[in-house]
């Protein structure tokens, strides 16, 4: 999704933005661009691509320390040079990261002013709408100070807005500012001695100090390079203080791999050993009272995250009684959902920073359900807004395709249902230590599967995916949330097409699609359901598919065509099962030629609806 940087200090703006940029080109972009106050007058530079085309556009001789750069991730309008960040009007650039709801409303009012627009994108209206108020706000000019009367026209313009925004605003009449206001998405400021910087993301923030302040919605902050001020949408100075912030993460790159997914797959053993230790301090600070109380509990999330609340659903219904049911972000948020105090709505998600996970947040909270976030960003808004968190600690995740974030979130949840378990007195506390105990067994299992995979994983197995038009993946019960999860995995980086079906549902409908040579890709590792499981695979294997079946179970031979054995952990085999599907699909992207870590289209934070 976009991505947003500004710089105000001595150095060159223009390295130290474009540099910003490049450390958000993981969130995924289609164009970039840099507005620069150059001798007191507004430049900007935007291309089409990627941020190199930008940067190599740069003039030699731009050295001044005032600038804004965007990556842009198109919604409306195609990824041109014209519909690239920042939009102007005349001394007024923006950048934008969100959708503007009405902006065709406000477009067609600009218009009938006279208006000239430049591109298509919903963006535009923004400078305009400034540039308007500051003219209407002239009359005022002697009562107010030229700056006041800019920063309450920026808050005219914006109060005309629906939707969501993170903005970084230039304004060549007061050349040593920037101008942010947030709602919605994320923006950070960061303070040194004698700069200031400010990034759509928390790591890249601070990567310029230490000391960050992380803008809640509907906050305005004015940035001078030795100064940061805050005001509410009433233009009312109002008092912040920074927080530290220390990354944990280490720059180290690659480490050595070829792409960011490969090294996360080898992180997983960590992240699933971090997050297991940490969760218990987690579940000291949950209101227990209110836990006692549930009658129902929801997990919403979306993609990988949807998929690890699908796979903790039964196993929280088997150890508490509790009623589970697992909601898609973008749907729950528009379901009116029946939910009150005694309901646990849980939101799962990597970034934190999800809009359609927010807004499920909002409803939930609207509704006085108890919230409780299962976040690996712990500075995001999902873990800030949320009435508690878990903390996965899987590390900064790069690759847009999710890998060690997924395995973390299967440890949180599991671990949460034993938690749960015990509170409600459905298990003692020695049976949850020995469940605990399975689960933390999963960091070396997790470490074998690995190692196993990047030995067996060889071109006869990817040779089996990578020529493939569709790829059938087929599961029960939990089973069925890891094929949905492997699903995702594969079609999101080799674009093959992939669909996920409950095993026992496919011939009410979708076993229409098998024909002689389909592939098939079987979950089998609970142990209860793998019949179940089986006759399905007899059914396609019947209609001519190729089954390539992923289990710890003994299987009969003549129900599979290619059988790639996981370790058993018992309820817990999802959080490394899922490991050879990952494995593969990275392969397959490679053998196809295809960048995993960038696939096409998508981006890693969805930051709009
Ligand atoms: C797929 C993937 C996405 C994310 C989804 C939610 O590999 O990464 O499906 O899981 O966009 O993102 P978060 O977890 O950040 O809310």
């Amino acid at each position: 999704m976009c991505g947003i940087v500004g710089y105000i200090g001595s150095k060159r703006a223009a390295d130290i933005v474009i540099d910003g940029l490049k450390k958000l080109e993981y969130r995924g972009y289609d164009s970039a661009g840099v507005g620069l106050i150059e001798n007191g007058k507004l430049e900007i530079i935007k291309k089409k691509g990627r941020v190199v085309n930008t940067e190599e556009s740069i003039p030699k001789t731009f050295n001044g320390g005032v600038a804004i750069g965007h990556t842009r991730w198109a919604t409306h309008g195609v990824p041109s040079d014209n519909n690239s960040h920042p939009h102007r009007s005349e001394s007024i650039a923006v950048v934008h990261n969100g959708i503007i709801e009405n902006y065709a409303v406000l477009k067609k009012e600009l218009e009938e002013e006279g208006i000239l627009f430049q591109s298509e994108t919903d963006t535009e209206v923004i400078p305009h709408l400034i540039k308007s108020a500051i003219s209407h706000s002239m009359s005022d000019i002697h009562k107010k100070k030229r700056e006041a009367c800019y920063l309450h026209a920026v808050l005219m313009a914006i109060k005309k807005l629906k939707g969501s925004y993170a903005l970084a605003i230039l304004n060549s009449d007061f050349p040593d500012t920037i101008v942010c206001v947030k709602k919605g998405s994320p923006l950070v400021v960061s303070k040194s001695e004698s700069s200031v910087f400010v990034a759509s993301d928390v790591e890249v923030a601070s990567s310029h100090g230490k000391n960050v302040y992380i803008l809640e919605d509907d906050e305005m902050v004015l940035l001078r390079s030795d100064e940061v001020s805050f005001f509410d949408m009433n233009g009312r100075e109002k008092e912040k203080d920074p927080m530290e912030y220390i990354s944990n993460e280490s720059a180290d790159g690659f480490a050595g791999n070829p792409h960011y997914m490969l090294k996360e797959i080898k992180e997983i053993p960590q992240a699933i050993h971090e997050t297991a230790k940490s969760v218990e301090n987690c579940f000291l600070k949950l209101p227990k009272w209110k836990l006692n109380k549930l009658k129902k509990i929801i997990i919403v999330g979306c993609g990988t995250a949807y998929h690890a609340g699908l796979s903790a659903k039964t196993i929280l219904e088997t150890h508490t009684g509790i009623p589970v049911a697992n909601e898609i972000a973008s749907e729950f948020r528009y379901s009116n959902p029946i939910i009150d105090k005694n309901t646990l709505v849980i939101l799962v998600s990597q970034s934190g920073e999800t809009a359609d996970t927010i807004a499920a947040l909002d409803i939930a909270k609207k509704k006085k359900a108890l919230t409780l976030a299962v976040v690996n960003n712990a500075t995001s808004a999902l873990a800030m807004e949320a009435d508690c968190k878990i903390t996965t600690r899987a590390g900064k995740e790069i690759a847009v395709a999710s890998t060690k974030a997924y395995n973390s979130q299967l440890v949180a949840l599991y671990s949460f249902a034993l938690y749960l378990s015990v509170v409600l007195r459905k298990i003692n506390s020695q049976k949850a230590r020995e469940l605990k105990s399975k689960i933390m067994e999963t960091t070396s299992i997790s470490r074998q599967v690995i190692e196993m995979g990047l030995d067996k994983i060889d071109k006869t197995i990817i040779d089996i995916f990578k020529n493939e038009k569709a790829v059938m993946f087929l599961g029960r019960g939990v089973d069925y949330a890891t094929a949905a999860e492997a699903s995702l995995k594969l079609k999101e980086i080799s674009y093959i097409h992939c669909e996920s079906y409950p095993a026992g549902e496919l011939k009410h409908g979708t076993i229409a699609l098998i024909e002689e040579g389909y592939l098939v890709v079987a979950y089998l590792t609970d142990s209860l359901l793998k019949d179940k499981t089986l006759n399905a695979l007899y059914e396609v294997k019947a209609r001519g598919a190729k089954v390539f079946a992923i289990t710890n179970q003994e299987l009969p031979k003549d129900a599979y065509d290619y059988i790639y054995h996981v370790p058993s952990i018992g309820i817990f085999s999802p959080i490394t099962s899922i490991i050879p599907m990952q494995i593969i699909s990275y392969f397959t992207a490679i053998a196809k030629d295809y960048d995993p870590d960038k696939p096409r289209n998508l981006a890693k934070s969805v930051t709009v609806e």
